[in-house]
């Protein structure tokens, strides 16, 4: 017989990984949990089944936590922060170390026990998850001892809330933990109700470890654990899982000032162009979509090809589709494994049985007669507007379509609510870095697909949700300035006495500012604008729904600012500030006319101050390349977030807007500014700073009015991407609900007030801009 013929006759043989130690652990633990609490495991309660989900086998038996189990974890967490926080970078980078070397100690036990309980194949187990978890360690174990030095000015939150999915338990874990430990947080971990023994395990690490008791914290249950966590007294949610869960935090966190970070669905495009190497674009898509069965949040479950490769690539990816293995997770020679519950097996097959004028293709090579295995699915014709092209499956079945040119794959693939991730293949390095800033995702990989690293942020926009895991913008996430501020204090107009109220020859009702142009109020009403002694100063328009929606209108028109350069943008920020001065004093009369405090002048000089600061920052605030271990880079690129409804500061009638105003139009953004309610004419004179300075139409949109009005219209509008609040009245509750709908990122006070004296413009710079980032092939 020759090799070839060996080679062409041989048949696959199991070859089974051991999982005589992990059953073994769980014995040793009586097979049997209660939760981490302390530094201690606690007896077990009310117990619910943990299975394996390849032979419905019962693994452990986990315990359903109550309040009070929630409340003991909290208070343990609490107690434990401060003494945390003030060890030290370097004293807690000792333990983050330690846990890593731990990691890499039972890496086997972990990669085993993660397979028998969620059913991944163990050579995904073993090689991405397990090694991945242990680098996160160890790159926030130096963030750690960095932070003293490097983030002089953040200190930790608090204790946070942090509850994860089953598709990663323990990766999803490692995520939040880390960079919460790092940053000097405590911690409550819940994991997913299926998949919590590697978090029980990862307990007994730290108990290893020798981590200080009531540090991390492990609580198992359902989502109304999840819940009892997120009404807790914690000073921060994290949670990794599905759309509609995250919105209902949105909604449940709205104005308790908890931070908040939503890790969410995805539908994300993986599309190959006519030109790219289709072999590599197939084994991609093998990874994209079939990796975890399918049950990633980032996976390409969207194919989008290129129509004159359209035949050849789907012939090719039939073709091995049919060479793909399903089987016993545990077996080192499958490729997928088993789904991670009866319920989501039934969830899947429900959405591939409802596919109506398409063709379905499936293949079950090896196929388990039991077990919860879903074969690898195709699903090809549907519209665009399908559901099943739309919502996420969470499952090994792929979506596709054609496209003819590069222009229509943008569209199709930003055609989703979504905004998690997105794959492209080409071999024109013009074409990839031409497509890829137009991709609206957080993450971006040209020739490659699902690659993660510690230094690397991971995140999305949209509907995916807000916030970033991993990279320095991770750690923002779990920081907060150290500089206190205080407590906000209501301002209100004042009012009118008879003399200054008389009727005037003259109407000096000022408008509001939309697309460049003045424009009446659409209600038709206004009201008078008075000093502290009671003399009329003007009139404002009373801004309405209609009045915010001709802004935004305005505002999305303006979109070609993203595209300026930060050259121009810091040009026209100059000139900007140059108009201001030259009217200043009457900018500081207006003020001091509207409040009675006589700080106009420094207000004004104040206000330049911030543009030209803001003019600065236009073309430096930069990306960075992350060095990731791969071959290739990881940029991560500065996006403007979009458009950005500001409710401006009272208290400092034009500081508080140019503030906002300036560090966001630098960034690309368009914004919709509420002028300060009580003292807006500050903001109504600034038409004519605008008018004659060279912004374009609808870049700023300026609206008198109720706060309350236009924040609620703002905080539910679908086209605003962020709101910020900096509004005298605490609207925090009603915007954070509000925002929900569309999961736009805010920004709010809490009842605290913002210090306009001091020059903040990175806080509002890093407010302003989106992470994305974009994976490329680069080095040896
Ligand atoms: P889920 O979002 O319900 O569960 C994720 C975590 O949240 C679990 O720990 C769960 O116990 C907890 N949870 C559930 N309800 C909660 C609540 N009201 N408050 C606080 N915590 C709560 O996801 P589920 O039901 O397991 O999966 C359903 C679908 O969600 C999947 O088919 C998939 O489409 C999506 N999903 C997306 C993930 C992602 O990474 N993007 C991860 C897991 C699920």
């Amino acid at each position: 017989m020759t090799i070839k013929e060996i080679f062409e006759t041989m048949d696959y043989g199991p070859a089974p990984e051991n999982a005589a130690e992990a059953l073994a652990w769980l014995v040793d633990q009586g097979s049997q949990f209660g939760h981490f609490i302390n530094g201690d495991f606690t007896a077990p309660g009310t117990v619910f089944e943990s299975k394996n989900p390849a032979t419905g086998e019962v693994l452990a038996e986990l315990t359903q936590a109550t309040q009070k189990d929630v409340d003991a974890a909290v208070k343990a967490a609490r107690a434990a922060q401060e003494g945390w926080a003030a060890m030290g970078g370097s004293g807690r980078a000792t333990y983050l170390y330690a846990i890593a070397r731990l990691l890499q100690k039972h890496s086997r036990l972990f990669a085993v026990l993660e397979t028998l309980d969620n059913g991944k194949p163990i050579r995904e187990s073993r090689d991405i998850d397990v090694p991945l978890v242990q680098r996160h360690f160890y790159h926030h174990a130096g963030h750690a001892q960095l932070m003293d030095d490097e983030m002089s000015d953040r200190a930790a939150l608090g204790v946070c809330g942090q509850i994860i999915p089953w598709n990663f338990p323990l990766l999803m874990l490692a995520w939040k933990v880390a960079p919460a430990l790092a940053m000097g947080n405590t911690v409550v971990l819940k994991p997913a109700e299926y998949t919590s023994l590697t978090a029980l395990l990862f307990a007994d690490i730290c108990r290893q470890a020798g981590l200080p008791k009531g540090v991390v914290n492990i609580v198992t249950g359902d989502g109304a654990v999840g819940e009892m966590i997120v009404n807790a007294e914690v000073d921060k949610i994290a949670f990794t899982g599905s759309t509609s869960v995250g919105r209902k935090i949105r909604e449940a966190t709205a104005g308790s000032g908890k931070a908040l970070t939503l890790e969410l669905g995805g539908k994300s495009p993986y599309i190959v162009f006519d030109d790219a190497d289709l072999d590599s674009a197939i084994e991609g898509l093998v990874d994209a979509i079939w990796f975890n069965q399918g049950q990633v949040c980032c996976a390409g479950s969207r194919l989008l090809v290129q129509e004159g490769v359209s035949e050849r690539f789907h012939q090719k990816l039939r073709a091995r589709m049919k060479t793909l293995r399903l089987g016993d997770p545990l077996d080192k020679c499958i490729d997928i494994g088993a789904v991670v519950d009866p319920v989501q097996h039934a969830e899947i097959s429900r959405l591939v049985a409802s596919a109506t004028n398409c063709t379905v293709h499936q293949s079950a090579v090896n196929m388990p007669a039991k077990g919860c295995f879903f074969p690898p699915t195709l699903i090809e014709g549907l519209s665009p507007s399908d559901p099943l092209m739309q919502e996420e499956i969470f499952g090994p079945v792929l979506v596709s379509t054609t496209f003819r040119t590069p222009a229509e794959a943008v569209e199709l693939a930003n055609n989703t609510r979504y905004g998690l991730a997105a794959t492209l293949w080409t071999e024109n390095v013009n074409l990839a870095l031409d497509v890829a800033p137009k991709l609206v995702a957080g993450v971006v990989w040209v020739n490659g697909t699902n690659m993660f690293d510690a230094a690397a942020p991971f995140g999305g926009v949209r509907e995916s949700g807000f916030g970033r895991e991993g990279g320095v913008e991770g750690l923002m996430a779990y920081t907060k300035p150290k500089a206190q501020s205080e407590a906000l204090q209501p301002v209100v107009a004042f009012e009118g006495n008879a003399k200054g109220a008389a009727p005037e020859g003259i109407d000096r009702t000022a408008k509001m500012f939309v697309g460049g142009k003045q424009a009446r109020p659409d209600s038709g009403y206004s009201r008078p604008v008075y000093g502290p002694k009671g003399d009329l100063l003007g009139h404002v328009g009373l801004g309405s729904r209609k009045d915010v929606r001709n802004a935004v209108e305005a505002a999305n028109a303006a979109k070609g600012w993203a595209k300026t350069t930060g050259h121009l943008r810091a040009q026209i920020l100059y000139y900007l500030a140059e108009n201001l001065a030259a009217r200043a004093g009457e900018f500081a009369a207006r003020i001091d006319a509207m409040t009675g405090k006589g700080e106009g002048a420094a207000e004004v000089e104040a206000s330049l101050q911030r543009l030209f600061s803001a003019a600065a920052w236009a073309d430096k605030y930069d990306g960075l390349a992350h060095g990731v271990p791969i071959r290739g880079v990881a940029l991560g690129m500065k996006e403007p977030v979009g458009t950005i409804g500001v409710l401006c500061a009272d208290e400092a009638p034009l500081l508080g807007l140019v503030s906002a105003m300036a560090p966001a139009i630098a960034m690309g953004n368009r914004v919709v500014l509420a002028a300060s309610e009580a003292f807006p004419l500050a903001a109504t004179d600034l038409y004519q700073v605008l008018e004659t300075s060279d912004v374009p139409a609808g870049v700023v949109n300026i609206l008198t009015g109720p706060h309350k009005d236009l924040g609620d219209t703002m905080a539910k509008h679908l086209d605003i991407d962020a709101v910020w609040s900096f509004s005298s009245s605490d609207l925090s509750k009603m915007i954070e609900a509000a925002s929900a709908g569309n999961l736009k990122r805010t920004w709010v006070n809490n009842g605290h007030a913002f210090d306009w004296s001091r020059d903040q413009s990175k806080r509002f710079l890093q407010a302003a801009t989106e992470v994305k980032t974009v994976w490329i092939p680069y080095g040896e």
